[in-house]
């Protein structure tokens, strides 16, 4: 067994969180991964409601008793969602676990910490995650450059930004963004994290909700198949590479560039959405990492977090047996 800060704290078995994922985090999903012993987490924001989060809440409960969390992702909008109303109800049903994301979480994190709930927070930058960690969040989650969605615009990948995060952090914090396997999850320990958080990967599981199609559609790309959308309008997000994706990004490119209103039907979520449940790869804009390269199966949660704690373990024990105390030389 893997202990690390992160596993004594949750309650889990293993150091491996499935991070929020729109349209994704639902309750089979969610259950699956802690069932499995990782910490599944439903997204708040998936559900049309604080009332249908409640019963998304319950559904979950139903199909596990070991813990699990709910994201709230702070998203820039003119008509924001109701963040708080979100927020209250999932701790009137009696969660405990949230991941926070996005911008200005502070009261949000507050909230929490009032009713005596463990916050992950995920950021992207060492100064982000720092102010996160000031305000009293229990652990940070660290996207680098490799991520699905949004990596920030510094551009700073994980073997850097974690290495960075070990220099200057005081509390847990984990890796997320490209990892996908056990040597990942042993090279994050290695570099000082207490786990990992995925999302790619736990998309491409027998109990993730979406097409059968696009689980293959990602078995079948690589690394290469990727995309960042709104570099120009400073608000980046790593996706499929489509044809969809390809024209938002030529739109970005044209003389002049572009603003949000020229590519808004293109990038809807509801469009989004569609793919992963008509399994068109090229209907509309759908959110992926390079992760993608190391995903050749489509394995049930439970499958797939054993194999990736028994690689670990191995690969740890294999780096122990490097170290001699004598020279042979
Ligand atoms: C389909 C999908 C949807 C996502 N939606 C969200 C979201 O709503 N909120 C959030 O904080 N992160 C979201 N993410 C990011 C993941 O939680 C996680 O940080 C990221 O996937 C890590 O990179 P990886 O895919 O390489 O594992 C999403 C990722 C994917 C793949």
């Amino acid at each position: 067994m893997i202990v690390t800060p992160l596993t004594e704290l949750l309650g889990i078995r293993v150091p491996i969180v499935q991070g929020g994922m729109q349209w994704v985090g639902t309750p089979p999903l969610a259950a699956a991964v802690s069932e499995a012993g990782g910490l599944g987490i439903l997204t708040a924001l998936t559900q049309p409601s604080p009332d249908a989060l409640r019963i998304a809440i319950r559904e979950t409960r139903k199909r596990t008793s070991k813990p699990f969390g709910v994201n709230i992702t702070l998203l820039p909008s003119i008509n924001p969602p109701d963040y708080a109303g979100y927020a209250s109800a999932a701790v009137e049903e009696g969660v405990r676990i949230f991941e926070t994301a996005g911008n200005a979480p502070g009261q949000l994190i507050k909230y929490f910490k009032s009713h005596n709930c463990i916050v992950l927070h995920k950021c992207t930058t060492i100064r982000h995650a720092k102010s996160a960690a000031r305000l009293g969040v229990d652990v940070l989650s660290i996207d680098g450059f490799e991520c699905a969605g949004h990596p920030g615009e510094e551009d700073i990948g994980g073997v850097v930004l974690l290495a960075r995060a070990a220099q200057e952090l005081n509390i847990p914090f984990i890796a997320s963004g490209g990892f996908a396997d056990g040597r990942g999850l042993a090279g994050a320990l290695a570099l000082g994290c207490a786990g990992i958080n995925m999302g790619t990967r736990f998309m491409c599981t027998v109990e993730s909700p979406i097409h059968q199609n696009i689980k293959e559609k990602i078995v079948a790309s690589t690394e290469q198949d990727t995309v960042h959308i709104f570099r120009t309008l400073h608000n980046t997000a790593r996706v499929f590479k489509n044809k969809v994706s390809a024209e938002v990004v030529a739109i970005e490119r044209r003389p002049g560039g572009a603003k949000f209103e020229d590519v808004r039907e293109l990038v809807s979520g509801q469009r989004g959405r569609l793919v992963y449940e008509n399994g068109d790869p090229d209907y509309g804009i759908w959110t992926a990492g390079i992760a993608m390269g190391l995903i050749n199966d489509i394995p049930t949660c439970e499958v797939l977090v054993k194999k990736m704690e028994k690689e670990a373990e191995d690969i740890i024990g294999g780096l122990g047996k490097m170290v001699r105390t004598q020279s042979k030389l």
